[in-house]
């Protein structure tokens, strides 16, 4: 008999377990994704920390790695996304990922060149719509999850998307084990997306003295913030965020201009390319002037804490399941441990 286990996810993305690791800035390196991928899972390569012209390199980089699938992120609005498409294309990754604003002109060209489209989406509403642009299938993100993310809970978003689409939706936002993956399948969903998870692995390049912080959270300690660039995001509270919280506006605006330039001189992105992809984001987040600069401000202060080991004064996007998350296994360890659980819950489950 087939195992429950081997969903439509493994036959669409190639893989031989129902598990996406998903891309984060800073962490979801080469080595990370091809620790992931040959341990089993698809990963997602993250882009938010490099230059588009850098991209290339990085996709040679993890296929040198592993032979397994994998997928690549980034934002359709940022400075060169375009460049980062034609890499995507030229290189077939099996997959695009990305959220906010999607681009009809780069699905098409994904569409064309039979690159999956991989939107994460917080809403049933947004999944529609991915899918009505041509997503071939969605990761749903409920509210516990990390980074930026949306207020519906996991327990609900999952069954609404699984019933608004008709593609394969990939459950994320508090997976970390067996049961999980279990709930998610009995929800509805072809298998789970994890990031915060795979953040505390070996493989993951975060250093230590950052890791410790994480691993010190509880569940109460991971709110979302808007003060970091105006957009909801879950973090690890610090010394940083408990500032920002307090902030007044000019002290905000003064921060994000200084970190603003920081982050062009690293992007490589001219002052007009920064103020497009800013102005974009703007009108699709419709944040305000303020937001929109403080927008600029969060790769440096995320680079902060997750390169430089530097938790007080860095943001530590997180998923609430951080906080019972204690301990730093290598890839295939944890995938391996999760599809056991997996099966014994379903063994249990049956009898
Ligand atoms: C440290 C960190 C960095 C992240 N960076 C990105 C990113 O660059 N692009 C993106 O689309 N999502 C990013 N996310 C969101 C994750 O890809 C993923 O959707 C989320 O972590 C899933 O929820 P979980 O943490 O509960 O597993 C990030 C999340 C974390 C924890």
């Amino acid at each position: 008999m087939p195992s429950a286990l081997h969903t439509k996810l493994c036959d669409v993305l190639g893989v031989r377990h129902p598990i996406v690791q998903t891309a984060m800035g800073w962490i979801a390196t080469p080595e990370l994704v091809a620790a992931s991928g040959n341990a089993g899972a698809f990963g997602c390569l993250a882009t938010a920390n490099l230059r588009p012209d850098e991209v290339d390199a990085a996709i040679r980089k993890t296929r040198e790695l592993t032979d397994a699938p994998f997928g690549v992120n980034f934002l359709m609005e940022a400075p060169g996304a375009d460049e980062i498409v034609d890499a995507i294309v030229r290189h077939r990754v099996k997959a695009a990922s990305y959220s906010r604003s999607p681009n009809p002109e780069f699905i098409k060209r994904f569409k064309e060149a039979g690159i999956l489209c991989m939107p994460t989406c917080g809403a049933a509403r947004h999944a529609q719509k991915a899918v009505q642009l041509g997503a071939d299938l969605v990761i749903a993100q409920g509210g516990e999850g990390g980074g930026h993310t949306g207020s519906v809970p996991t327990s609900i978003l999952i069954p609404q998307v699984v019933d608004a689409v008709d593609v394969p939706v990939v459950a994320a936002g508090g997976f970390k084990d067996g049961r999980g993956l279990v709930a998610a399948l009995a929800f509805g969903a072809a298998g789970i997306a994890m990031g915060t998870r795979f953040l505390l692995t070996a493989e993951s390049p975060l250093p230590a003295a950052t890791a410790q912080r994480y691993f010190q959270a509880t569940v109460n300690d991971i709110p979302i913030t808007t003060q970091v660039d105006g957009m909801p995001q879950r973090v690890v509270m610090n010394e940083l965020v408990q500032r920002l919280e307090s902030s007044g506006s000019v002290r905000l605006l003064f921060r994000a201009l200084r970190s603003g330039l920081a982050y062009r001189k690293l992007s490589g992105a001219s002052i007009p390319e920064l103020l497009r992809s800013a102005l974009a984001m703007r009108r699709s987040e419709k944040l305000t002037r303020s937001q929109t600069l403080m927008a600029a401000n969060a790769p440096i202060l995320v680079k902060t804490a997750m390169v430089d080991g530097d938790p007080a004064h860095g943001v530590l996007p997180s998923g609430m399941v951080s906080g019972v998350i204690d301990d730093r296994p290598r890839c295939a360890e944890l995938i391996e441990r999760i599809m056991a659980e997996a099966e014994q819950t379903l063994a249990a489950l049956a009898r």
